[in-house]
């Protein structure tokens, strides 16, 4: 797998090209088990985790073709119904094969995922879900067993307006008899870029004051979807350019998606410029402090929270970030402070006392977000550090370093 080596303290500078978002390609190629026609999803990330999913679904029986930008996924007449726990336990977003296998084959058996570094990441909200909807649950130890003769619509209030349940709630509600509503969903980009395509599958489905309404049909047809740009990505790379006091372009993206973020990032003294699909980011000297809190959309998002974090332990001041989202994303701070950061974690409040500058480390990936924190600190940090354990940045992060090197940034892939 190899580490990243970058030299820090170069102002990066030039145009940063954004892949498609990881997070809405994964319900995407799920949501071609909902049809036995052939669905083309375009602008796919070359991730680990785009592999991983793909991976889940050609061994429920799918026929799988992936070529530079699009997937092509087609036929499985005879789906299984079990999914393999290698597949979950590599990556959560496996889970939501089960509402889909349910709904089509009357039985799915998917293993239970595990908590990971940011949390326990239950799936209790997605079994509610499922439940309201006629299946039959029984959870074992290690998988959970569903069963229904065909899923009827319901109205589900989501106590949290979960990212997962949603998606996983959504798509098997397309196959149930009459109508679902769900109600406190979650909207983020990444879930309406999966109503979209379920709508080009012939779902009727819309979101509409917090809730989102499914009418059930018998079936869904083929379609062919180009996913919206990665705003988790397009974020990280903003504030690159912030931390590194550079002048950079992200482009694709959809402003929009980033409202709560380039607020910040204003406060914090950035100069902004957009236009329709890209956003340039200028920045001189340190940044001011900022206190903030993670929410869902259109709040703050929890998976910008470690890069922003990272930007601030070199601002002119002290700043105070509260993590609402997961119970436990603040262990990369551990590795920023032997970086010089000055950061004290009280819970889900990190309080951020500003420092001139940061020094070079040797620090390993905790997971992909955090990861990414790592990586921008050591761009603005004095001397060589070196990143490991770098599977987590390639599940979330396209050819991060190519990316980062073409605007300037020192940093090398050694394997
Ligand atoms: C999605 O995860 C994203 N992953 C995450 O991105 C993102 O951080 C998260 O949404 C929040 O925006 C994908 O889309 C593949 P949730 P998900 O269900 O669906 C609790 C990344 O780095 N919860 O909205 O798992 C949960 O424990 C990843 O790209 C329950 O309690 O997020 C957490 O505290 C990291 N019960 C909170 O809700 C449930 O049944 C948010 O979870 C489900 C969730």
């Amino acid at each position: 797998m190899g580490h990243f080596v970058i030299r820090g303290g170069r102002p990066l500078s030039g145009v940063v090209p954004i892949s498609g978002a990881k997070n809405a390609a994964l319900p995407a190629c799920v949501a071609s088990l909902l049809t036995e026609e052939q669905v083309i999803i375009d602008h796919v990330p070359h991730l680990r985790d785009v592999s991983t999913i793909l991976s889940t679904i050609s061994s429920l029986g799918k026929r799988v073709v992936r070529d530079e930008n699009s997937v092509s996924i087609a036929g499985g007449e005879d789906l299984r119904s079990e999914a393999q726990a290698l597949f979950v336990e590599q990556m959560r977003a496996s889970f939501l094969v089960l509402g889909p296998l349910v709904a089509r084959l009357g039985r799915a058996v998917v293993p239970l995922p595990g908590g990971c570094r940011i949390g326990a990441r239950p799936v209790d909200l997605h079994l509610f879900g499922l439940r309201k909807l006629g299946a039959q649950v029984s959870e074992g130890e290690t998988s959970v067993t569903l069963v229904a003769n065909r899923l009827r619509g319901a109205r589900i209030n989501l106590p949290f307006p979960s990212v997962g349940a949603t998606e996983q709630i959504a798509m098997s509600a397309t196959l149930a008899v009459g109508e679902t509503v769900i109600e406190n969903a979650a909207w983020e980009p990444e879930v309406m870029d999966l109503v979209a395509l379920l709508t080009k599958m012939g779902a009727e489905i819309e979101y509409r004051n917090g809730s989102l309404y499914i009418q059930g049909t018998t079936g869904l047809h083929g379609a062919r979807h180009a996913v919206i740009p990665d705003r988790m990505e397009a974020g990280t790379h903003l504030i690159a350019s912030a931390i590194t006091g550079g002048a950079v372009t992200v482009q694709p993206v959809i402003p929009e998606h980033l409202r709560s973020l380039l607020s910040l990032l204003a406060q914090a003294g950035c100069d902004i410029d957009e236009d329709d699909d890209a956003i340039t980011l200028a920045m001189t000297g340190r940044p001011r402090p900022i206190n903030t809190i993670t929410a869902p959309y259109p709040g703050f998002p929890t998976d910008l929270q470690p890069p922003f974090v990272a930007l601030l332990s070199l601002a002119k001041g002290e700043s105070i970030v509260e993590e609402r989202i997961f119970e436990n994303r603040f262990s990369y701070t551990s590795a920023l402070r032997m970086m010089g950061a000055r950061i004290d974690v009280r819970k889900r409040k990190a309080v951020i006392t500003g420092v001139d500058e940061l020094h070079a480390t040797a620090a390993s990936a905790p997971d992909i977000r955090a990861g990414a924190a790592l990586v921008l600190a050591a761009l603005a940090a004095k001397g060589e550090s070196t990143i490991d354990n770098l599977e987590q940045i390639d599940r979330g992060y396209e050819r991060m370093a190519r990316k980062l090197h073409g605007v300037g940034g020192e940093i090398e892939r050694v394997s």
